[in-house]
């Protein structure tokens, strides 16, 4: 089984079934600070569980792109992932376990040829919040799964959700399959622990909302959503235990091998599957409008790539790298092609984006590593606090230094690490509190001037896309009385030409007196519309507004936005670049003035 075939053969069993695709979100999370990154498809969908009626309807299907950043320490075993691919289905307060658990055990019986016989289901085994759930494993009953192979868990187990602290969640029922079915029989807890029994399909019974103090609220309406992972699925259905062995990785791995010369095999499994997995993912965040930065989602896209090359050094991997790695993902047509334009359309951006958080962080372990080797000589014990400030000015990793002191025979002790730790934790306090009100924006009134300065960042976006390309996506804007700001993903310094052909072309839209108008639009037409410009990582709700400027069929800009906006750009007056700078890897910020 191929994993298109999967995705395919799961999205037509759904729409058998009357349910409605949906596009993937992106994997930076629309307006909810409590993750950094989509970790499962029902997140987006989370307002449609509390009533919200959802515009295509009450049962959808997808396959959704998620990071689960709780797993980069355990990356480098068999099977751990931060980026995979979920199928998932949703009953939105319409069909339940009823319809679920035998379309569950249709799919995996008839659609994926699974012998019902190796099946296993966990259910809910109930407690103060919830009752037990023998509604569940009657129906697996009922389908042939006999009672020794149904197992009831607590929570810890059988409880999926919230995604974040708080929002939709509830009790699962759970599928594995025996992949050694010729083994002597087993304690199931055991067969867990050892592989031996792998997680298929989870269905969630989405009947609670946990609340900010903790507690669980019963919903209006029960919801279904389950989750069953890309990844892990192929390696069962073609009896891997290793999932970097299958054809999704494969292609990967090879080509790390080639690059370092060396061999899949006993030391060097564990770096080449950090690599593979950490340069996978850093693809696929880059192509959700992410650049690397020292502040959350960015900061982890910063330590994925920067672990990626770390890990390279140890197979000997010692110039760039990270580009062809990157290529390698990007031309898994097989996998990904048709389901994610988001791949191609910013194929350059990043390609672009690897190498120079590559060249960042070379630079960066040179200085550190002359710094080491500084100290070294000087005799100075290099204590837990000295890693830190390494690691802190040149982000030379607390591991590294270790490892450099062993070289020489020093030795890092264990009291050492604590002290570079409680650094690091007193360090990453500070800046929790330093981002908050990060989102405060700048749009303070809604003023004639702050209007017109509204409608000139959209003629800027739209000049800026056109002087240099597609790639460019607005990445912050802020707005007074006297200028604006305009912060886009773009990697090089504008030169004076491009400067100057934006500034013109904003004046020559001026000038053209072009008309502002604002139509209401359901958010699907508008993302499967690419001449409409929106903002990566905002939320929107099903119908939004979209205001073009120009004519309705040929525009110079279409965007995504509440307004309030001028009614013609002859109300502008005149533009003018103040200055360009950058502002954070990969991003440029523009002021300008009207005057
Ligand atoms: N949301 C459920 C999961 O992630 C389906 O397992």
């Amino acid at each position: 089984m191929t994993p298109r075939k999967l995705k395919d053969k799961f999205i037509e069993f759904f729409l058998s079934k009357n349910h409605q695709e949906i596009p993937s979100s992106s994997l930076v999370p629309e307006n909810d600070p409590t993750t950094l990154f989509v970790s499962a498809g029902i997140q987006p969908l989370a307002p449609y569980f509390l009533g919200k009626k959802h515009p295509v309807g009450s049962r959808l299907v997808n396959v959704q792109k998620c990071v689960r950043t709780c797993d980069i320490d355990l990356v480098g075993d068999a099977f751990h992932h931060t980026f995979f691919e979920m199928l998932g289905n949703w009953s939105l307060g319409d069909y339940f376990k009823k319809e679920m658990i035998p379309w569950s055990f249709e799919f995996l019986t008839k659609e994926l040829n699974i012998n019902a016989d190796h099946l296993y289901a966990t259910c809910f085994a109930g407690d103060k919040d919830a009752p037990k759930d023998n509604v569940s494993a009657n129906f697996w009953q009922k389908l042939g799964i006999p009672k020794k192979r149904i197992h009831f868990l607590p929570k810890k187990e059988n409880w999926w959700g919230p995604a974040g602290t708080t929002g939709p969640c509830g009790p699962d029922s759970e599928m594995f399959v025996d992949i050694s079915p010729n083994s002597p029989p087993i304690d199931f807890k055991k067969g867990c622990d050892s592989g031996r029994f792998r997680e298929i399909w989870n269905d969630v019974f989405i009947q609670y909302l946990k609340n900010e103090k903790g507690k669980f609220e019963k919903l209006v309406q029960n919801n279904i959503d389950t989750g069953m992972g890309v990844e892990r699925n192929i390696a069962i259905l073609n009896s891997f235990t290793d999932h970097y062995l299958t054809v999704i990785w494969q292609p990967i791995i090879k080509k790390i091998e080639e690059i370092s010369g060396e061999k899949y095999t006993t030391d060097n499994i564990r770096p080449m599957r950090i690599i593979a997995d950490h340069l996978r993912s850093a693809v696929f965040i880059i192509a959700d409008g992410m650049q690397p930065s020292n502040k959350e989602a960015g900061y982890v896209l910063r330590r994925l790539i920067r672990r990626a090359v770390r890990q390279a050094k140890l197979i000997g991997i010692e110039n760039n790298f990270t580009e062809k790695i990157g290529q390698t993902v990007l031309n898994n047509q097989n996998n990904y092609a048709g389901i994610y334009p988001e791949l191609n359309q910013n194929a350059d951006l990043i390609l672009a984006t690897l190498e120079n958080e590559e060249n960042k962080f070379r630079k960066t372990l040179n200085k550190g590593l002359r710094q080491i080797q500084k100290m070294i000589s000087s005799d100075k014990k290099i204590t837990g606090k000295d890693a830190f400030d390494l690691y802190q000015n040149y982000g030379f990793p607390c591991e590294m230094t270790k490892e450099e002191l062993e070289k020489h025979g020093l030795k890092f002790s264990s009291k050492e690490y604590k002290e570079f730790c409680s650094c690091n934790s007193d360090h990453q306090a500070k800046s929790r509190t330093l981002s908050v009100g990060k989102f405060k924006s700048g749009l303070a009134d809604n003023s004639e001037i702050i209007t017109k300065y509204h409608t000139t960042t959209h003629l800027l976006n739209s000049a800026l896309r056109q002087v240099l390309g597609d790639h460019v996506w607005q990445a912050g804007s802020n707005i007074t009385k006297e200028r604006l700001r305009f912060d886009f993903v773009h990697q090089d310094k504008l030169t004076d030409k491009e400067k100057q052909q934006t500034e013109d072309l904003v004046n020559e839209k001026i000038k053209k007196a072009l008309p502002v108008s604002c139509q209401t639009m359901n958010i699907t037409d508008v993302k499967n519309n690419s001449s409409i410009v929106a903002i990566f990582g905002a939320k929107y709700p099903d119908k939004v507004t979209v205001y073009t400027i120009g004519n309705l069929k040929k525009s110079f800009s279409k965007e995504v936005c509440t307004g309030p906006h001028v009614k013609n750009t002859s109300e502008l007056g005149s533009f003018c670049i103040l200055k360009e700078e950058s502002c954070g890897s990969g991003r440029r910020r523009i002021y300008a003035k009207l005057m």
